[in-house]
C-alpha cells in the first residue's frame, strides 16, 4: 500500500536526467512467487545532468537481494535501498555497469503493474511506471536504452516466452525442466514499452513485406483453443501495416511483430516495443460472441498500438506532460484508418458522439485539464479523454488549417527530425511551422486551455444585395482572454439545395476565427440561407446558433455535409427533450401517465415526419448513417447542455417521451424496413462495414418498435433473439426485451446468462446491460450479479462491465435522490482501491459532473465524497481524484 502524501509534480520544473543507461541486460527467471530478476546497467553521466550528482534509481515494491558497481559488491554506506528506490551516493563520473537483482511476487501483483500474472500467463504493463516494479531504473521516458533480455521459465509452465525486439538464442536448460529465450530490441526505448510475456497460448500468424522489402512475421498469441478468434485481428494487423505505408510513408521496423491478448489488463492494450500486449475484449473476435461495435473496436485498436510504433516508440516523449504527443496524434491516425476501412461520415459521426459524451463532461467538470497539462500528482489519472480524444481533435484541425499536402509534409519532418529521440509538443508544432511557414504559436493555446470553447453566430440576409452577413463570437470561460484559431468549416444552404455563394474569407471551404470575434460576408446569395457551421465537426466547441427547427430540417435535407445533416436532426431532437425535460422538473412531478403522442405537439411531429421522409429516400441507399440520424442525444448529452439543475429523471422521461413519439410516428415504416434490410437466408456473416450498417439500422427499427408498442416489439425481439445468427443481433434483441419490465426480460436474461456461462466478454454485454436498466429494481440486480460465479474485483473488465457501466450509463439509478446509487459506486471504489488503485480511481471518475446535479442530488454526492476523503489508507490514485472532485 502506498502512503506518501501526493507530491505534485510539474512541467516547469523538468530537467534533464543526471545519468544515462545506454544498455540493460536483464535475465529474467519467471516463477509464481519468486521471480529473481538480474539486471545489467551501462550507466554514464549525463552530460546534460548536473556533473557528480547521485544516482536515484527508481523502485515500487522491490526486494532487493544484489548490487554490485562494475562486477564488485558495494559497501553499505555507498548505497541507499528501499523498496521504493535505490541511491548510489556518489557514482563515478565516467561509464560504469551496475548489476542489480531483485525478487518479485507477480502473482500477488493485483495492480496489474509490472510483471504479473493473468490466467496463469506471466505478463508485464510498464506504461507509465511499471517497470520499477520490475527493477530499479531511471524509470523516465527520456532515458532511453537499448535491451537484451533472457527469459527462463519451467517449459510445462511456459513454453511460449516472448520479449521486445527480434528473437535471438533459445533453449533448454539442462536437467531443470525450465527453457529459456533471448530477445534483443536494437531501437533504443524507454522503460515504459518493455515487455515480456511467458505462458502457454496458442498463434495465429502471417508473412509481411513491407515497402521496403523487409520481411516480417506477424503472429497473435491467445488463450489456448481461441486461435480461430485471433483471425480478425491478425488481418486488421495487416492492414494496418500497409496503411501505415501509404497514408504516411511509415514501415515497420523489426522481423516480428507480435501481439498477445490477456485477460486482466488494466487499460485497453499497449504498445510496446515489437510485442503489443491487449485486453482480449480487443482481439477476440467470432460471430458467435462479438458484435460489429466489437469488430470496430478491435480494428481500431490493434491499429491504435501498431502506429504507436512510429508515434510513440520511434518518436517518443519527453516528459509525461507530453502524453498527447503520442496519444492524440496516435487516436488521429487510427481514426484516419478507421475511416479509410469503413465510412467516413459514419465514423467520423461516432467520433464525435464519444467526444461529447466523455470529453465534454470532463472539459465541464472539477477534472478539467489542459491537453498538456502542466501538474499532475500520479500520471496515471491522466489517461483522459481530454488526452486521447481532444487531443487528436487538435491534430484533425492542424491539417484543416493546413491542408492535406502541408500537413503530411509537416507529419515527415516531425518523424526524421525526432527519430529516436523524446520530443515535445513544441517539436510536434515546429515541423508543421516549418513546412507551412506559418506562425502556429497563437494555435499552440489548444493544447494549454481547459475547457469546451463556444462560438456563437447569427447571420443577416440582405435580398436587396444578395448579401449575407455571418458573425462570429468565441469564448472560453476561464480563460484569459486571448483568442483560439479555430478553423471554421462551412458553407450555405437554400431551401432546395446547397447555395453557391462568395467569400473571399473562406478558403477551401473553410474560414479561419482568430480573433474573439469576426463577421464575413457572402456574395451572390439570392435567397435567405441556412448557414452550415462546423461541417465534419471542424473544430472541437459548441456552437450556439439561433436557427429555427424548420432550418434544421432544411439542413437534414439539403446540406452536402453529412455531419451537419446528422446534427440537424440532432439539434431538434435536442431542444425537444429540453424543453419538455425542463417544463416537467418544474411542474414538479405527477404526470407519470401522461407521455403519448397526443401531447407531443406540432414541432415534434414535424421532426417525426420529417425523419419518415429522410427514410423514405434514403435508409436503403446508406443504413448505417440513417441509423445514425434515427438516434436521439443520450441522456447524458441533454444534461451537458443543461449544465446545471439536472435531474435525471425528468431528461429520461423526456427523452423516452420523444423516443415513443418517433416510434410511433414511424409505426408503419418499421416492420416493412426490418424486412428489406434482413439478410437472405443462409447468407454467411461478414463485419464489414455495409453489412454493419444494415443490421444497425433494422436494430434501430427494432428499439423503435420496442418502445413504440411494447407488445409487438416484445414478440419481435424474443422472435430475433431465437434466430439470431450472430452477437450483434442477439444482443440488440436482448436490449430492446431489457427495457420492458416484465417475465418475457426475466426469462430472456437468464437463459443468455445461462447460454454464455463460460464466455467472459459476453457476460460483460450481460453484465452491462442489465446494469443499465433505468428502474429502481437495478440496484439489488447489480448486488446479485455481483456474487455471479464470473464477477470478480480482481478482473477490470468485470469491474467496468457491471459497476461502470451503471456510473456512466444509468444516470436515473447512478444519481437517485436517495443517494443508493451513488453509495453502490462509492463502495465498490473503496474495497477496490485495496486491490487495483488504478481501476478504483477510474471508476471513481463517473462522479466527475456531480455539481451539475439539482441541488438535493448533489448534495448526496458530496457527502458520500467527503465521508470518503476522510477514509485512511486511500491509494494516491483514489486521493488525487478525490481531492480533484471535490474542489
Ligand atoms: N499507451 C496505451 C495506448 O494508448 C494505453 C495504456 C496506458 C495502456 C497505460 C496501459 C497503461 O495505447
Ligand atoms: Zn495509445
Amino acid at each position: 500500500m502506498r502512503t506518501e502524501t501526493p507530491q505534485t509534480i510539474r512541467l516547469e520544473d523538468y530537467r534533464p536526467s543526471d545519468h544515462l543507461i545506454d544498455r540493460v541486460d536483464l535475465d529474467i527467471r519467471l516463477a509464481p512467487h519468486d521471480t529473481r530478476v538480474s539486471a545489467t546497467l551501462a550507466v554514464r553521466p549525463n552530460p546534460a545532468g548536473v556533473p557528480g550528482a547521485p544516482l536515484v534509481l527508481d523502485g515500487d515494491e522491490l526486494t532487493l537481494l544484489g548490487l554490485a558497481l562494475d562486477g564488485q559488491a558495494l559497501p553499505a554506506d555507498a548505497f541507499a535501498a528501499s523498496p521504493g528506490g535505490l541511491t548510489l551516493h556518489a557514482p563515478p563520473q565516467r561509464p560504469f555497469t551496475l548489476t542489480v537483482e531483485t525478487q518479485i511476487d507477480p502473482t500477488a501483483n493485483t495492480k496489474l503493474m509490472g510483471l504479473y500474472r493473468s490466467g496463469g500467463v506471466y505478463c508485464t504493463q510498464c506504461e507509465a511506471d511499471g517497470f520499477r516494479r520490475i527493477t530499479y531504473f531511471l524509470d523516465r521516458p527520456d532515458v532511453l536504452s537499448v535491451y537484451t533480455t533472457r527469459i527462463e521459465a519451467d517449459r510445462e509452465e511456459a513454453p511460449v516466452l516472448l520479449g521486445n525486439g527480434d528473437p535471438g538464442e533459445a533453449g533448454a536448460v539442462p536437467g531443470t525442466g525450465r527453457h529459456f529465450a533471448v530477445w534483443h530490441d536494437p531501437h533504443p526505448k524507454p522503460a515504459y514499452l518493455f515487455a515480456l510475456v511467458g505462458g502457454r497460448l496458442d498463434r495465429v500468424s502471417a508473412p509481411f513485406t513491407t515497402m521496403e522489402g523487409r520481411a516480417v512475421t506477424v503472429a497473435v498469441y491467445v488463450e489456448p483453443g481461441k486461435g480461430p478468434r485471433a483471425d480478425y485481428a491478425l488481418d486488421a494487423v495487416l492492414r494496418s501495416m500497409r496503411w501505415d505505408e501509404a497514408a504516411f510513408g511509415r514501415p515497420y521496423d523489426l522481423a516480428v511483430f507480435n501481439v498477445v491478448a490477456v485477460s486482466d489488463f488494466n487499460m485497453g492494450a499497449m504498445e510496446n516495443k515489437g510485442l503489443n500486449i491487449f485486453n482480449d475484449k480487443y482481439v477476440l473476435a467470432d460471430p458467435e460472441t462479438a458484435t460489429d461495435t466489437d469488430y470496430a473496436n478491435i480494428e481500431a485498436v490493434i491499429a491504435h498500438e501498431y502506429f504507436h510504433n512510429w508515434s510513440g516508440n520511434r518518436v517518443t516523449c519527453r516528459d509525461w506532460f507530453q502524453l498527447c504527443l503520442k496519444e492524440g496524434l496516435t487516436v488521429f491516425r487510427d481514426q484516419e484508418f478507421s475511416s479509410d476501412m469503413r465510412s467516413r461520415a459514419v465514423h467520423r459521426i461516432g467520433e464525435v458522439r464519444t467526444l461529447r459524451a466523455r470529453q465534454f463532461p470532463e472539459d465541464a467538470g472539477p477534472l478539467a485539464h489542459p491537453v498538456r497539462p502542466r501538474a499532475y500528482a500520479e500520471i496515471n489519472n491522466f489517461y483522459t479523454a481530454t488526452v486521447y480524444e481532444k487531443g487528436a481533435e487538435i491534430v484533425r484541425m492542424i491539417r484543416t488549417l493546413l491542408g492535406p499536402a502541408a500537413f503530411r509534409a509537416g507529419m515527415d519532418r516531425y518523424f526524421s527530425e525526432n527519430d529516436g529521440r523524446a520530443a515535445t509538443v513544441e517539436d510536434f508544432l515546429s515541423a508543421f511551422a516549418a513546412e507551412s511557414g506559418r506562425d502556429l504559436s497563437a494555435f499552440a493555446r489548444w493544447y494549454e486551455r481547459p475547457g469546451t470553447p463556444r462560438v456563437s453566430a447569427a447571420g443577416s440576409h440582405d435580398a436587396q444585395t444578395g448579401r449575407y452577413t455571418l458573425s462570429l463570437r468565441q469564448s472560453l470561460p476561464g480563460g484569459d482572454g486571448a483568442p483560439l484559431v479555430i478553423p471554421v468549416a462551412l458553407g450555405l444552404v437554400g431551401a432546395a439545395g446547397p447555395l453557391e455563394a462568395t467569400c473571399e474569407r473562406v478558403r477551401d471551404g473553410v474560414f479561419v476565427l482568430e480573433a474573439a470575434s469576426d463577421t464575413i460576408t457572402f456574395a451572390g446569395v439570392a435567397e435567405p440561407p441556412v448557414p452550415s457551421l462546423f461541417r465534419g465537426f471542424s473544430a472541437p466547441v459548441r456552437l450556439e446558433m439561433d436557427l429555427g427547427d424548420a432550418e434544421r430540417l432544411t439542413l437534414l435535407r439539403h446540406d452536402t455535409d453529412p455531419f451537419n445533416r446528422w446534427q440537424a436532426a440532432q439539434s431538434v431532437a435536442m431542444r425537444l427533450i429540453l424543453d419538455r425535460a425542463t417544463a416537467r422538473a418544474q411542474e414538479a412531478e405527477g404526470a407519470e401517465g401522461a407521455e403519448g403522442a397526443e401531447e407531443a405537439g406540432p414541432a415534434a411531429a414535424a421532426y417525426a415526419a420529417a425523419l419518415g421522409a429522410f427514410l423514405d429516400a434514403e435508409a436503403l441507399a446508406d443504413p448505417a448513417f440513417a441509423a445514425l440520424v434515427l438516434g436521439l442525444p443520450g441522456e447524458g448529452d441533454v444534461a451537458n447542455e443543461m449544465g446545471r439543475d439536472v435531474d435525471p429523471d425528468a431528461i429520461h422521461r423526456a427523452r423516452q417521451a420523444l423516443r415513443r413519439h418517433l416510434g410511433r410516428s414511424l409505426r408503419g415504416r418499421l416492420d416493412p424496413l426490418r424486412a428489406a434490410l434482413a439478410p437472405a437466408a443462409g447468407a454467411p456473416f461478414s463485419p464489414d462495414a455495409a453489412s454493419a450498417g444494415r443490421r444497425a439500422l433494422a436494430n434501430a427499427a427494432l428499439d423503435l418498435l420496442g418502445i413504440a408498442d411494447p407488445e409487438a416489439g416484445t414478440q419481435a425481439a424474443e422472435a430475433q433473439l431465437a434466430a439470431a445468427t450472430n452477437m450483434t443481433d442477439r444482443l440488440a434483441a436482448l436490449s430492446v426485451l431489457a427495457q420492458i419490465p416484465g417475465p418475457a426480460r426475466e426469462r430472456a436474461l437468464e437463459a443468455f446468462g445461462e447460454r454464455y456461462a463460460d464466455e467472459p466478454l459476453v457476460l460483460d454485454k450481460w453484465f452491462a446491460l442489465q446494469a443499465t436498466i433505468p428502474e429502481a429494481g437495478t440496484l439489488e440486480r447489480i448486488a446479485r450479479l455481483r456474487r455471479h460465479p464470473a464477477f470478480a474485483m480482481t478482473n477490470p473488465n468485470r469491474v467496468r462491465a457491471l459497476i461502470g457501466s451503471f456510473g456512466l450509463g444509468n444516470p436515473t439509478q447512478f444519481a437517485r435522490a436517495d443517494g443508493a446509487g451513488f453509495a453502490l459506486l462509492a463502495e465498490t471504489v473503496e474495497a477496490l482501491d485495496r486491490v487495483n488503485p488504478q481501476i478504483a480511481a477510474k471508476l471513481l471518475t463517473t462522479f466527475g459532473s456531480w455539481r451539475m446535479l439539482e441541488p438535493a442530488r448533489s448534495s448526496r454526492a458530496g457527502e458520500i465524497l467527503s465521508r470518503m476523503q476522510a477514509r485512511p489508507g486511500l491509494s494516491r490514485d483514489v486521493t488525487d481524484i478525490l481531492a480533484r472532485t471535490l474542489a
